[in-house]
């Protein structure tokens, strides 16, 4: 018997070849797609395709910031907004905000608060809005993923991109980027979102029991599947800044020069 929050199920999370439910090595993440710039009303947009996560993120702003009291005069407020459609789970999801999404909202736009340039416009927005369309585990990584690349399209400065992965575990065996089945009926979630530029971590959230050399081994898990996340990242945008070079008429960016001896 397997169990977080309570549930237990007779599933056997991992099988006698180490292998996951859904074939899954310990250390192996879900398939990740990133399209950026997918939504034409938007200032920046991103859509994730995350194992049978399917999230779509939209940036609008800087723009003024309303309510006026809410505004920064030294700076700009990153302002998430997450929601799962009431169509994105089994049980249809009651429609609107709840503790869950609130709290998502929070951690997300503390997030993507430490990597934009919020000095450079002060007593403005940044709104960030994550729609999950299908949910599978997993959501929150998938949307700050999905929503610093929304920002990047958007022409937002900022330090870098964050990148996001969970890590946790099942079976008593430490595994990376739990599905549903090891969500609900796992031992222990960590999702983490990194900032390779600056070797920072901007998003650590534990849900479970583990001991500290377990945590050890999921952070590491975690922030390596983070670097491989942000390779995708890059490369969504860099074919978002391609085809729009081809779209404006403009000469796409020189691959990096090489030395001439
Ligand atoms: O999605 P994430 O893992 O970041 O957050 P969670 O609160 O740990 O939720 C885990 C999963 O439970 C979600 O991804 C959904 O698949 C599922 N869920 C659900 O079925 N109904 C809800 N109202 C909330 C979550």
């Amino acid at each position: 018997m397997n169990r977080m929050g309570g549930m237990t199920t007779d599933l056997k999370l991992i099988d006698e070849k180490g292998l996951r439910l859904d074939g899954r090595r310990p250390d192996e993440m879900r398939p990740l797609k990133i399209e950026a710039g997918v939504l034409k009303r938007a200032d920046g947009s991103a859509y994730v395709e995350w194992g049978l996560n399917k999230v779509m993120a939209a940036v609008y702003g800087p723009r003024e910031c309303h309510p006026r009291h809410m505004q920064n005069p030294e700076r700009a407020l990153v302002q998430c907004h997450y929601n799962m459609a009431s169509f994105s789970v089994d049980d249809r999801k009651r429609p609107g905000p709840d503790r869950r999404s609130h709290e998502i909202s929070k951690i997300i736009s503390e997030a993507l608060t430490h990597v934009v340039f919020t000095e450079y416009f002060p007593r403005t927005s940044i709104d960030v809005y994550i729609e999950v369309l299908q949910a599978n585990a997993g959501t929150r990584c998938a949307g700050l993923t999905a929503a610093s690349v929304a920002l990047a399209d958007a022409g937002v400065p900022m330090r870098d991109l964050v990148a996001s992965c969970a890590a946790g575990k099942v079976a008593d065996t430490v595994v990376l980027d739990l599905g549903k089945e090891e969500d609900n009926f796992g031992q222990a979630d960590i999702p983490v979102g990194f900032v390779p530029r600056t070797n920072e971590i901007v998003l650590l959230q534990m849900d479970g029991d583990l001991t500290p050399d377990e945590f050890d081994r999921g952070l590491h898990m975690a922030v390596n599947a983070c670097k491989k996340v942000y390779e995708v990242q890059r490369d969504a945008l860099k074919r978002r800044y391609a085809a729009r070079a081809v779209d404006e008429d403009v000469p796409a960016p020189a691959e990096e020069k090489q030395e001439v001896a």
